[in-house]
Formats: structure tokens, sequence, C-alpha cells
């Protein structure tokens, strides 16, 4: 397995390019699953999630192409056969779930390996079926399979206990084809929602709402295949900001979505980093010492739990104590004991993790766990005395584009080592 090994202690200066969002591509590849012809989807960041969803398209009998230099993915769902995700495909990514909505629409049929638990909590997907389930599909487990059946959905009024993304995607996906009118409440907000909602209505769709907590679906007999261009990827470009502010770098971020990133850049300026916009980009020169900021994660326009272990890392060395309270996933704090490792003061009590500032991180062995624990351990990497050698790094191929060749133009001291060298 690749490593990666980081001499810290670097400013970063220079420019960057944020690539497409994972988590908006993996949605419009689910909505290729609606229509005959072809989907066209540009901007498209060469990620293991992408690579991993192409598998699971082509196993279901979609022709997937990708142009030569891999940003242009072209989907055909003409001949989808198999109307199924297995559990091969889906216990490696959990957004695998996506498919559900769209097979059901268009096929009557779905089946879906469960996704178990994962290292950041129990993740269950009650409200994607609960939402199918109102609209008239009928809902089994089977063999560790979720199985849905309809031999029609009908437009139905959907409340979330909680403003699920990935659920409210997946009722999005299946109400376009419902007969009648979907209403669903205390829907997610996250700007990869808005994303899909206008790609749907480019196919021929009716939604309105997306962005708000209650999204209007219009249901209709039949969508075309279309092209859109994936949005920038906020969580990267919010790690960027991090690693620029943690060095006392000065990095100019281009095709940053600084309207997808208020809370981050309100509690980054708490903290004394600062952030201009520029006519390019977006420029972070960060501060130091940095002020310790508190920090409690929300859904969208909250701060977003994909930066919580990262922000950790930054108030690990900041001047004073900070509270970082976790409250979308139960179990977010696996790169905390790493953190640790590295001689940040750090304490979990339940949801809360308690962080006293230290002077200074030292590098160590580590152990990524998840993919934005990973991150937080690269930038914790990039701040340290001395060498830090991060294992199981593939974490971070799912979810971050060439992170280490971004880093090192930056002048950043980082390396990958394949697993076939020796080290
Ligand atoms: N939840 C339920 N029941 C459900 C669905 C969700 O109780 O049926 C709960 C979850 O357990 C969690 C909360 O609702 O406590 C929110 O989870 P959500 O469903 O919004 O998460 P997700 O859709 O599975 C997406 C992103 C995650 C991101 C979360 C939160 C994708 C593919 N994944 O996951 O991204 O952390 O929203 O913003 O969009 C990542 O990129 O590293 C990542 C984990």
């Amino acid at each position: 397995m690749d490593k990666l090994i980081i001499e810290g202690g670097n400013r970063l200066i220079g420019t960057v390019e944020i690539s497409g969002a994972k988590n908006a591509v993996l949605p419009l590849m689910a909505a290729s699953l609606l229509t005959d012809g072809q989907t066209r989807l540009t901007n498209v960041p060469k990620l293991r999630d992408i690579e991993t969803f192409k598998k699971l398209l082509v196993h279901m009998g979609c022709e997937v192409f990708s142009d030569s230099d891999n940003r242009t993915l072209t989907i055909c769902a003409d001949n989808v056969t198999r109307p199924e995700a297995p559990y091969e495909l889906v216990k490696t990514m959990r957004a695998s779930i996506l498919v559900l909505g769209p097979l059901v629409a268009r096929f009557k049929r779905a089946r879906v390996s469960l996704p178990g638990g994962c290292t950041i909590g129990a993740r269950p997907v009650n409200l994607h079926l609960m939402g199918l389930e109102k609209m008239g599909a009928r809902v089994s487990i089977e063999h560790g399979y979720i199985v849905v059946e309809a031999e029609k959905l009908t437009g139905a009024h959907i409340y979330l206990d909680q403003p699920t993304v990935t659920g409210t995607e997946n009722i999005m996906l299946a109400a376009v084809y419902a007969e009648g009118e979907t209403t669903i409440e205390n829907a997610a907000m996250e700007p990869e929602i808005t994303a899909l909602a206008s790609a749907l209505n480019r196919m021929g769709a009716d939604i309105s709402g997306a962005g708000t907590d209650t999204i209007k679906i219009t249901g209709t007999s039949e969508l075309r295949a279309t092209e859109h261009r994936v949005i920038y990827d906020r969580i990267e470009a919010g790690t960027f900001m991090i690693a620029s502010a943690i060095t006392t770098g000065n990095v100019l971020i281009k095709n940053c979505p600084i309207e997808h990133l208020d809370s981050l850049v309100a509690k980054l300026k708490e903290a004394g980093t600062e952030i201009t916009e520029e006519e390019d980009g977006v420029r972070v020169v960060g501060q130091w010492p940095i002020r310790s900021v508190d920090i409690k994660t929300y859904p969208y326009p909250g701060f977003p739990t994909d930066m919580q272990a990262q922000i950790m890392t930054m108030m690990s060395v900041a001047g004073g104590l900070s509270v970082i309270t976790e409250t979308i996933f139960e179990n977010r704090f696996m790169h905390v004991a790493e953190l640790k490792r590295m001689g940040a003061d750090i304490t979990v009590d339940g949801r809360n993790a308690i962080v006293k500032g230290v002077d200074r991180l030292s590098g160590a062995p580590l152990m990524a766990t998840d993919l934005r624990a990973s991150a937080s351990l690269v930038l914790a990497g990039l701040v340290a005395d001395g060498t830090t050698i991060i294992s199981r790094i593939y974490h971070l191929d799912r979810g971050y584009e060439d992170i280490e060749k971004k880093l090192k133009a930056l002048g950043a001291r980082i390396e990958r080592i394949r697993s076939e060298e020796r080290f």
C-alpha cells in the first residue's frame, strides 16, 4: 500500500487549482441511469471513488467512456441488464446507494447491498428507504441486500428526521418519474443537491426549492440525456485554505467555490487567517500565532463535518483552547489518536473534542483511517517538526486528486512511496 512521507516546516507559497467535486459527480453518475442516450459529464476529478462508480455502472450494463485525459465521462444506460449494486462495490463506496432511486424509478426494481457501518459512524439508510416507501415502493432486506420494487411511484409528502445529503438526492432521483408532486421537507441544502437539481431540470425534470429545506418535484414521464459540468470541490478548497493557513503560507486558490465556504471562511478569519477574493482566485495568507476558535459541525450552511478533522489539526497548533463538537457523525474523531501521537493535546468527551494548542507537533508514523482524517494528518505533517509517514493513504485517493503533486508545487516536501518500492 502506498505511503506519504512528509518533511514538515515549509511555508506553502504559490497557486493551486481545485478539481471537480467528488460528492457532486457521484449523484450525476447515478442520474445517468434515468435515461437512454449519452450523458456527458465534464470537469470530472480523477479519483478512486469515480473509478468505483464507473465499475458499478458497467456491472449494471452501462457503457462508460472516459476521454483521453479522463476529465470527461460519457455514460450510456440504454442496456441496463442488472439493476443491482453488489456488496464488493458498495463496501468500498457507500455512495453506491445513490443508484437505488434512479433504478427503481426507471426499471421498477433495484437490488443494492446494504451498506454496513463505517469508521465514522453507523450511517443508516432508513430515511432513503422511508422516502421510497412513501412513494409506493415495497422495500425488503434479503440476504444483506435492499430490494426495492414499484410498479409505479406516486408523489408523496416526505419529511426527513435529519437532512441527509444522499437521502435527499436518492429521493429526488426517484421522484422525477413519480406520478404527481413530491415534497421533501427538512431536505439537505448542500451545494451538491442544488447542482443535482439543476442537472435534472436540464434533463427535463421539474424541481424547485433545491438549496432550501423544502424541495418540490413534479414527476414527468420522460427525461433526456444531456451534458453537465461538475461544480468545484468546496472541501478540497477548504483543505488547501487550511494548508496555507497552518504553514503561514500565501496561496492563491483557483476555482475556489468560496460562495459555498462561508462558515469555514468565517472561522478561519476569526482564527486570524487573511482571506481575500482576487480576480483569478481566493488568496489565503496564514498568520502566526493562530487564534483558537470553537467549532460545531452542522448540515449546510453550517460548518461541514467534512472539514472537522482538518480544522482540528489547525487548532492543535493554535494559541489557546478550542472545543470542537461533531454533531453529524458519532464516531468522526478517529484522527485524534493519530494527532496525539504527534504531540497534540486533545481530549475527547462524547461528541466534543477539547483541543489545547501546543507549540509544535512532531513528525511520526501515522495510519490514515478515513478520507478527511487522512487529510488532517497530511496537514499535521506539513506543520510538524521532522518526518511524518502516513500509511493507508488509499483513503486520500478516494477524494483528493493528486494531493501530493498539488502540495509539492506549493513548496511542500512530500513524496509518495508506491507499495512496490521499499522504504
Ligand atoms: N442518517 C440517518 N438515516 C439515513 C441517512 C442519514 O439517520 O437514512 C444520518 C446519518 O447517520 C448522519 C446524518 O444523517 O448522522 C447525515 O448523514 P448524510 O446522510 O447526510 O450523509 P451521507 O449522505 O451518507 C454525505 C457525503 C459525506 C458527508 C455527509 C455529511 C456524499 C457521497 N457523501 O454523506 O461525505 O460527510 O454527506 O455532509 O455526498 C466525504 O466526502 O468524506 C463524506 C463522508
